[in-house]
């Protein structure tokens, strides 16, 4: 009997699916969140030496008050060809060191749950890595080292809105088929695919002829949180702050640079480098705000970003159910509450959407049919939750051709279903 498992590994979730004797299961992974179903893709390094991941690393990092060094959002470094590697309390970890340690604890579990050592695995990867091409090989070839040094020895690759495909399948009735269009909206990337699909087809040999287009965006999740950072809430770390040069007599503004990196929650630490520090530093000697520049020194400092995300990515949560909601932060002195609508989230977030939405528009294109002749438009993956996504896609399609299941776990299923179309 042979089982194999499937991994999507997630910029913000990671999930297991078990493939054995022609069925698949999705089995939980971590302890606590989403019944365990999900493992949050994190790491934390604690002083002493210890490396926990997904809600361990949550909870050890909460406790320790942040005294060791956490990681997150992994994934979109792995087409990042300038981030090779990194230093943590005085040993070198690769990138793919770091995805190998989350993929060894997904294995782990998943070799418990089954009694037996597993070496197959399936992983899932998102259409666009990178634009660029060298990028997006250097993504997959890091992803599969990783895998590699998790323990498994064959590993393949499935498209992730595939995968969810071929989810979405598994539902239909034997005979059932249908054109769908499949929209993965995640963490760090949007991934679409037009797709044939038949309900008991189930281990058919090739899908490739099925799938009549395919496409992603680098626009999901972590950037609708960037996005209300920028407009909402950088304010309150120098945003607007002005601090005079040195030499010449001008009023200058906060490097966009800073402000832009403080934006991108899984990149502050790379703030702490001394001349950024340095600059920091000049800077509060002349700036008309000089609490905004101190909260700016604390938050790299102390490290709070993950709280302070934390908090935007709540009320961005809200926004999918309310018409208005608070952001809340507080940490020493620092003290936020902010009010943000819905059409203000959609508003600073126009650019985005208009994104994601050319690239549903080219995926439709390139498949060669209309809206029309897509018969079911299947929307998976956390931020698929947003109203006005589903909308883009009610406009183009008609709101009764929408469906949306499973958004946490349809890509891990589908990627257990894609084992027979390789082994
Ligand atoms: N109710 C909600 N409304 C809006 N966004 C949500 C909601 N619930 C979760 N999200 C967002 O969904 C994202 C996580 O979704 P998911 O687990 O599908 O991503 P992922 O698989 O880890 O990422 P990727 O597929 O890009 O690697 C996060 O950005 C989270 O903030
Ligand atoms: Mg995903």
């Amino acid at each position: 009997m042979q089982i194999v498992f499937g991994i999507d590994f997630g910029t913000t979730n990671s999930a297991l699916s078990v493939y054995r004797d022609g069925t698949v299961e999705v089995i939980a992974v971590d302890g606590c969140e989403r019944a365990g179903e999900l493992m949050r893709s994190v790491l934390y390094f604690s002083e002493d030496d210890e490396i926990l991941v997904g809600n361990e690393a949550i909870r050890q990092y909460v406790g320790e008050g942040a005294a060791g060094r956490f990681m997150q959002s992994i994934k979109t470094f792995l087409p990042n060809t300038s981030f090779e590697s990194t230093e943590i309390f005085g040993k070198r970890y690769a990138i793919d060191d770091l995805v190998a340690i989350i993929l060894r604890k997904i294995k782990n579990r998943g070799e418990a749950h089954v009694g037996s050592l597993v070496e197959s695995v399936v992983l899932g990867r998102p259409v666009v890595f990178s634009t660029d091409a060298a990028k997006d090989a250097v993504a997959e070839q890091r992803l599969e080292k990783a895998a590699r040094k998790a323990g498994f020895k064959n590993i393949w690759f499935q498209y992730e809105p595939v995968a969810a495909a071929l989810a979405f399948e598994s539902m239909l009735q034997a005979g059932q088929e249908r054109t769908v269009f499949i929209g993965d909206f995640g963490g760090g990337t949007s991934d679409f695919s037009v797709i044939r699909v038949k309900g008991g087809a189930f281990a058919r040999s090739d899908r490739r002829n099925d799938v009549l287009s395919l496409g992603g965006v680098y626009v999901a999740g972590d950037k609708f949180d960037s996005q209300i950072m920028w407009d909402k809430v950088a304010r309150h770390f120098g945003r607007y702050a002005r601090y005079k040069t040195m030499g010449k007599d001008e009023w200058v503004n906060v490097p966009r640079s800073i402000i832009y990196t403080l934006c991108q929650w899984h990149r502050i630490p790379l703030l702490r480098a001394r001349a950024t520090r340095e600059h920091i530093r000049v800077i509060k000697g002349t700036t008309d705000d000089r609490q905004a520049i101190e909260h700016l020194e604390n938050i790299i400092s102390d490290n709070f970003g993950f709280f302070l995300f934390q908090a935007i990515e709540k009320a961005k949560c809200d926004l999918s159910e309310l018409e208005q909601t608070l952001i809340r932060f507080t940490e020493r002195d620092l003290s936020i509450s902010e009010n943000i609508g819905k059409g203000e989230f959609e508003t600073i977030n126009r650019e985005n959407f208009l994104q994601i939405a050319d690239c549903v528009d080219e995926v439709v294109a390139g498949s060669g049919l209309k809206p029309s002749q897509i018969d079911t438009v299947f929307l998976t993956g956390g931020t698929s939750r947003i109203p006005h996504i589903q909308e883009l896609f009610a406009e183009r399609f008609g709101r009764d051709k929408l469906e949306n299941r499973d958004a946490f776990t349809s890509v891990v299923h589908g990627l257990g279903s894609s084992v027979p179309l390789f082994v």
